[in-house]
This record gives C-alpha cells, sequence and structure tokens, in this order.
C-alpha cells in the first residue's frame, strides 16, 4: 500500500503537493523512520520544480525507528531520533545510519525536526577555521542558517556580526547572540575574519571588500538569485590569502546532528521554529518561506489521512 508524501508535482503552483508515493525499501544500512516532523529549506521549495513528477521530497525529519538497519547499526526499534536524507517528507523515510542521531528525551521532536540541513551547515562552515575571538559576518542572518550560525559564532567565542535585509529583520538576533545587527553591510568599520554567506549577488562583492588578509567566505548559499561582479583585480592581494570556498559537505552528519541537539538540550541552541502546522499547509509555508516571512525555521506535523 502506499503512504501519503510531499511530492514533485510541475503541474502545481510551488511544484509540490501531498500525494502518495511507494513504502522505502531500504538497503542494509539504513533504518526506516515513521515520520513525525519535516522541516523546509528555502532550496528545496525554490526547486522544487527541477526534480522529476512524482519525486518524494524534502532532507529534514524527526520520527520513531520502526525497522532497525540490517546490517545492525543506528538506533533500535522505538528510538526517537532526527534525520538528514532524501525523500525525507513522507510518512515514513529510509535513512542511512550515518545520517540520523538520537534526540534527547527533554528536546521535542518537532523542534529536532529544524535541525538538520540548517544546523549542520551553520556548524560545518563555522568550524572552516577557528573563530575564538575572530570577526565572522554572517549574512542573511535572520533565515534558517542564519540563526543557527548567529548562536553557533557566539557559542565559539566570535564577535559576531548579523547582516539582514531590512531593519524589521533584526528581530531577536541580538539575544541569540550577535554583537552587531547591521542592514545590508550598512556600518561595519573593521575587517572580518570569516563570512558565512547565504545571499550572493553584489552584497557578496561588496563582502569580499571587507575580508581581512588571511580571511575566508564560506559560500552557503544565493539567496538574492542575483549575479556577483567582482571589480579588477579585486581578487588580488598582498599577504596571507584571503579564500572563498563551496559548501555542501553533509557526509555523515550523525555525530554533528547529535552535537547540535545536545546544545538544544542544554538550552544553548534555540531551535527557533518560526512556523508551525499541519504538512496539508505545505503551499502557505512554503510561500511564506520565499516570501522571507519566516524569522528561523518552518517545521509541519506529519499527519495521518483522515478516514472517510
Ligand atoms: N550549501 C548548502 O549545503 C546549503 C545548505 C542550506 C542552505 N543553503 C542555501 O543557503 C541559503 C540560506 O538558506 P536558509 O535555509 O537560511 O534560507 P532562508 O531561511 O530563506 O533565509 C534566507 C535569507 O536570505 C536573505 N535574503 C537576502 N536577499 C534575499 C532575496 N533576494 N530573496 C530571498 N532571501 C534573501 C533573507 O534575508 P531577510 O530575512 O533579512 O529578508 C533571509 O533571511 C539559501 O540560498 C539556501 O538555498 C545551502
Amino acid at each position: 500500500m502506499d503512504m501519503r508524501a510531499l511530492v514533485v508535482d510541475l503541474d502545481v503552483p510551488g511544484s509540490l503537493r501531498l500525494g502518495t508515493a511507494a513504502e522505502p525499501q531500504p538497503a542494509p544500512h539504513q533504518l526506516v523512520l515513521d515520520v513525525r516532523h519535516i522541516s523546509l529549506n528555502r532550496g528545496e521549495v525554490a526547486f522544487a520544480g527541477s526534480r522529476p513528477s512524482g519525486t518524494v521530497h524534502g532532507y529534514d525529519a524527526s520520527g520513531v525507528v520502526v525497522h532497525a538497519a540490517a546490517d545492525g547499526t543506528g538506533p533500535a526499534v522505538g528510538a526517537r531520533v532526527a534525520a538528514f536524507g532524501a525523500g525525507a517528507w513522507a510518512e515514513r523515510m529510509a535513512v542511512d545510519t550515518t545520517a540520523v542521531a538520537e534526540v534527547p528525551s527533554r528536546v521535542d521532536l518537532a523542534d529536532a525536526a529544524a535541525l538538520p540541513m540548517a544546523g549542520i551547515t551553520a556548524l560545518r562552515t563555522l568550524r572552516s577555521r577557528s573563530i575564538l575571538g575572530r570577526r565572522v559576518l554572517i549574512t542573511g542572518a535572520a533565515g534558517g542558517v542564519g540563526r543557527y550560525a548567529v548562536q553557533l559564532a557566539a557559542l565559539g567565542g566570535a564577535h559576531v556580526i548579523a547582516s539582514v535585509g531590512s531593519a524589521a529583520r533584526a528581530d531577536g538576533l541580538v539575544k541569540l547572540g550577535a554583537h552587531e545587527v547591521v542592514v545590508g553591510l550598512d556600518g561595519i568599520d573593521q575587517p572580518v575574519d570569516l563570512i558565512l554567506d547565504n545571499v550572493g549577488g553584489p552584497q557578496l562583492a561588496a563582502a569580499w571588500e571587507l575580508l581581512a588578509p588571511g580571511g575566508g567566505v564560506q559560500n552557503i548559499g544565493w539567496a538574492s538569485g542575483e549575479p556577483a561582479v567582482f571589480a579588477p583585480y579585486s581578487l588580488f592581494s598582498i599577504g596571507p590569502a584571503k579564500t572563498m570556498s563551496t559548501f555542501g559537505d553533509v557526509h555523515e552528519v550523525g555525530p554533528d546532528l547529535g552535537t547540535l541537539l545536545t546544545f538544544v538540550a542544554a538550552g544553548r541552541l534555540s531551535p527557533e521554529v518560526d512556523w508551525r502546522g499541519s504538512w496539508e499547509r505545505v503551499a502557505e509555508a512554503a510561500q511564506a518561506l520565499l516570501d522571507r516571512r519566516i524569522a528561523g525555521k518552518a517545521v509541519l506535523d506529519v499527519e495521518p489521512a483522515v478516514a472517510d
């Protein structure tokens, strides 16, 4: 029998709808999760239409293990876990045991679903260099990745500069640990050592000019969708090299997901769930995310079909 799932449908606005799909067939190194909550990420929502119709979409989920992995790895049946993997937005998901982490009892399962993609991205890009006492600029700081990055950079001892698109989007960022909140790049008066860039476009080219010798940019996303034009010779500098790196490392995220959950359990990381509702309302949540109306994460509750 088929299960319910959020599937790609190129004939509906937003290219996503609640439909049905075949039950997942786990490989020996995968467990099967009874999914209770999922979260949306900008990339998945914005580019759903680039996947074939019928694809079960999404990467972030939390739930309860219903089949342990055949190879004996990973959590047992009944464990509450957060998971990262393709095909997450469904009643059941097969996922590598290396890409899950058990959810501490004091952490809400819905909060756990918010963490995987955005939290791992923030954690791993901040680990690209030592940030203790360094100046870290986070663009798109009001978003999902941004709100985790602000908190984790502050936890790591950085001087945190949070950049937002408008003054209204600055809400709550100082409380999360930002030492400065700026609109665009206005008012940044000293060089920065690390830039986590979620926005791209002309702002990225301008941010590059703020980078100290030896500093680095982590290119996380390009939410602006605009091209960046670098002035001639702006990529030349004397002294320690300035670097720009791509990011897309989602290899074996389980242990890092466990770290994020430990931080949440200890009250050191807020999951920043700003929108919560049934997965029947996916179109509404997706539109709010694209319209920059969500401060942090949108979490959807996976509900069984109502019997006729
Ligand atoms: N490389 C990877 O592995 C990876 C992983 C996760 C995410 N990403 C990408 O990283 C970016 C951030 O992800 P996210 O989940 O944090 O997204 P999000 O929650 O939607 O946040 C995006 C942020 O970008 C800012 N922004 C600036 N100009 C924008 C524009 N023209 N349109 C839309 N937003 C604009 C928004 O600022 P304001 O709120 O201040 O308006 C918003 O806070 C996305 O592009 C995503 O696809 C990449």
